[in-house]
């Protein structure tokens, strides 16, 4: 039976089964032995991981056994800078970020400049690579460790990434793009080469230590087509196949499909204004029933809700606090204007502190990046 639902690293749509992407990708389940070694080396349970938002994974099993030898590990992860950063992409980096604090390790985060250029007609370069510094803002915002900390642009890192590029290109057929992300004769020749790009990063620590290191990839289960290509080829070019953690998509406030730029109205962006905030929490789909009367007789349904979704993803770290509500809104007693108040509300507080740590970051900018050449001037 064809799947309802579409993930590609360029298309998320319908009602994703997770549990059949883990066959669809051939990757494993983060199961309580993964989960063991986290708390092992973590001393906690994230939320993220015991609510099963990161969910799957390749070869951490591998990067727990570096960490125990000493060998160590770093990670790499990214974002195609097609516009504003919002909510959704958020959620890998908040994790990625606490890995970091945890493991105290290096992070490369690539700006794929160029794929967002080569994919999309509507961009130019100087817009791509406008919103690769505006991105890399938020980044920073995070708190991201600036010694550990590696943010680079394809266009401007190309003479070290070309070359590791190069290397996976030569390894990967047009017969293998084709078959892993729908491409076809039609297809513009920088989109199928992108994928040695996205692939290049997850070797470059090793070649700039000049030994083998282990490389997690923290990403939402969307981008790991190009890894799995990356890992095909990977030890055939002498490196270590790259480690990954996914995990799940954070709707839209439209209730289904991924939040997405391409649909602002129902995506929060870390630069909308608190009124934006609320107008569009204030238009979420939700569980509710179609009046308040039915409503206290009937009650809501949170599986479906986009706001009991953001509470779940990101804004309720409480898990008593999260089942009253559940609870209460199945009742009745909950109505959807409350919740959605209670979520304006966590949003706002969190997109305002993003905010100035957002501004402040732009003094240490260039305390992150690695270039080999300046581009064009910012
Ligand atoms: P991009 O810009 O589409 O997404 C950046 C990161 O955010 C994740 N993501 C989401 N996670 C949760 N919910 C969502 N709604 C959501 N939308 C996006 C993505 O999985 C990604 O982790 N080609 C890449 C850029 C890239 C990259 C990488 C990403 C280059 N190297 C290595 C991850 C790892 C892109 O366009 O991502």
């Amino acid at each position: 039976m064809p799947e309802n639902f579409v993930v590609t690293p360029w298309e998320v749509t319908g009602d994703i089964d997770y549990e059949r992407l883990i066959e669809m990708f051939g990757t494993q389940k983060i199961d309580s032995k993964i989960i063991s070694k986290f708390v092992e080396h973590t001393g906690e349970l994230h939320t993220m991981l015991r609510r099963g938002i990161f969910y799957s994974h390749r070869d951490m099993d591998k990067i727990f056994q570096d960490v125990e030898s000493g060998a160590g590990f770093v990670m790499y992860t990214g974002r195609g800078p097609s516009g504003h950063t919002h909510l959704g992409h958020l959620m890998p980096w908040l994790f990625t970020k606490y890995l970091q604090d945890k493991f105290g390790i290096e992070l490369y985060f690539q700006m794929t400049d160029d794929e967002k250029f080569m994919f999309n007609q509507n961009l130019t370069m100087e817009d791509t690579r406008k919103y690769a510094y505006e991105n890399a803002l938020d980044i920073i915002a995070l708190g991201f460790d600036p010694e550990k900390t590696h943010i680079f642009l394809d266009t401007e890192y190309s003479n070290q990434l070309y070359k590791i590029a190069i290397k996976v290109a030569k390894k990967v057929t047009f017969n293998t793009t084709k078959a892993v992300f729908g491409f076809n004769n039609s297809t513009n020749i920088g989109s199928i080469w992108f994928t040695s790009m996205q692939a290049a990063p997850a070797f470059l620590p090793s070649v700039l230590r000049g030994r083998n290191i282990r490389c997690v990839i923290p990403c939402a289960i969307d981008q790991d087509p190009h890894f799995r290509v990356a890992r095909d080829i990977a030890e055939g070019i002498g490196f270590y196949k790259p480690a990954l953690l996914h995990c799940k998509m954070l709707p839209s406030l439209a209730g289904s499909d991924k939040m997405s730029a391409s649909l602002p109205n129902t995506s929060i962006f870390t630069i909308d204004k608190p009124k934006d905030i609320k107008k569009k929490i204030g238009n979420a789909f939700t569980g509710g029933c179609v009046s308040v009367e039915e409503q206290k007789v009937k009650g809501g349904n949170p599986d479906i809700c986009s706001v009991y979704q953001y509470l779940y993803y990101i804004f309720e770290e409480n898990d008593a606090k999260l089942e009253d509500r559940k609870t209460k809104c199945r009742s009745g007693e909950l109505l959807c204007g409350y919740c959605k108040q209670y979520l304006t509300e966590k949003v706002v507080t969190f997109i305002e502190a993003h905010q100035v740590r957002r501004e402040q970051a732009r003094e240490i900018l260039e305390k992150f990046m690695l270039r080999d050449c300046q581009g064009e001037e910012k």
